[in-house]
């Protein structure tokens, strides 16, 4: 028997700019998923038989990496599902992990680079960010060419990602769940389709791309006053291409008021918002006021790992 975990991730700046190739940060969170695999009689997960559409993404690493006997697989997951915080990537990583563990293959970068073909299959599109967050740990920043401390890069449909590790100063963070599961594969078609038809969400784009370089320069001069304003601006940015929610926009805006700075993370459309602050506890209690459940997570620097 082998176990694999995997964390959750935040998106800091730039999700949707990033499916286009601009730059984006990102950074794993101390909630994770564990896939415990062994040899059975049948294929299973969580005891119910594997089916295609109900375990697209399990189903998916098994067709990807494993030609051996039928497998039982226990997922247990500690991320909300379909809120933002990576989920389906860890999900996708974790079970790549065990797989490969199980083959005696496990490589991060193999994982890395499935993980990003499996969630681009099941999800129509996609980025790396998530699956590499996941994978890798700590911060993450993508960007258009290769920079300190270069990971991999991933290719696909004539784009590339140049995926590091980002140093990040440390940061109290607070996610406030919406509570309104969101799908990330139909609110990435919903930005290709207008990004395709108008020259006007293509440079909203590449403004998110542009903000999300000046907030690692931020981050790094530790000017979280800086980073708040860009977080807000990145927000609003993300509801004019059509990924905002009004309880999304409730939830940022009473934030705001006892933070730095507000924004969507992930996908939006609901899912979850994170704030940059000096109380998490008032900004957690702000958020449950308002309907929203809060979360006070922390930076992780482990990615996968085999538990055992
Ligand atoms: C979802 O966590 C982030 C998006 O940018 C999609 C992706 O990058 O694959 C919305």
């Amino acid at each position: 028997m082998v176990v694999c975990s995997a964390p959750g991730k935040l998106i800091l700046f730039g999700e949707h700019a990033v499916v286009f190739g601009e730059p984006a940060l990102s950074m794993a969170v101390n909630l994770r998923i564990r896939t415990e695999a062994e040899v059975s009689s049948k294929f299973s997960v969580n005891d119910q038989d594997l089916q295609k559409q109900k375990h697209s993404y399990v189903y998916e690493c098994i067709e990807n990496v494993w030609k051996g006997e039928p497998l039982s697989l226990r997922i247990d997951s500690g991320i909300p599902s379909a809120a933002g915080m990576g989920s389906s990537a860890a999900v996708t990583v974790s079970t790549l992990g065990a797989l490969l563990r199980l083959k005696g293959e496990f490589d991060p970068v193999l994982i890395a680079k499935k993980g990003f073909e499996i969630e681009y299959e099941v999800q129509g599109s996609a980025s790396p960010i998530d699956t590499t967050t996941t994978t890798h740990g700590s911060g993450i920043l993508v960007a258009r060419e290769a920079r300190n401390n270069l990971l991999w890069v991933i290719r696909k449909d004539g784009k590339e990602w140049y995926l590091h590790e980002c140093d990040l100063p440390e940061m109290k963070l607070v996610v406030g769940d919406t509570g309104i599961r969101s799908r990330t594969g139909p609110l990435v078609a919903k930005v290709r389709s207008y990004v395709e038809e108008s020259s006007f969400a293509r440079d909203v784009v590449s403004e998110i791309g542009q903000i999300t370089l000046q907030a690692v320069e931020a981050l790094s001069d530790g000017d979280f006053v800086s980073v708040g304003a860009l977080m807000i601006r990145n927000h609003n940015l993300l509801s004019v291409l059509g990924v905002g929610h009004p309880k999304l926009d409730n939830l940022v805006r009473v934030a705001s008021d006892l933070s730095y700075g507000a924004k969507t993370t992930g996908a939006g459309g609901g899912g979850s918002m994170i704030a940059l602050t000096d109380d998490p506890l008032e900004v957690a209690k702000v958020i449950r006021e308002n309907g929203g459940k809060a979360y006070i997570v922390k930076y992780e620097k482990r990615g996968v790992i085999v538990e055992c």
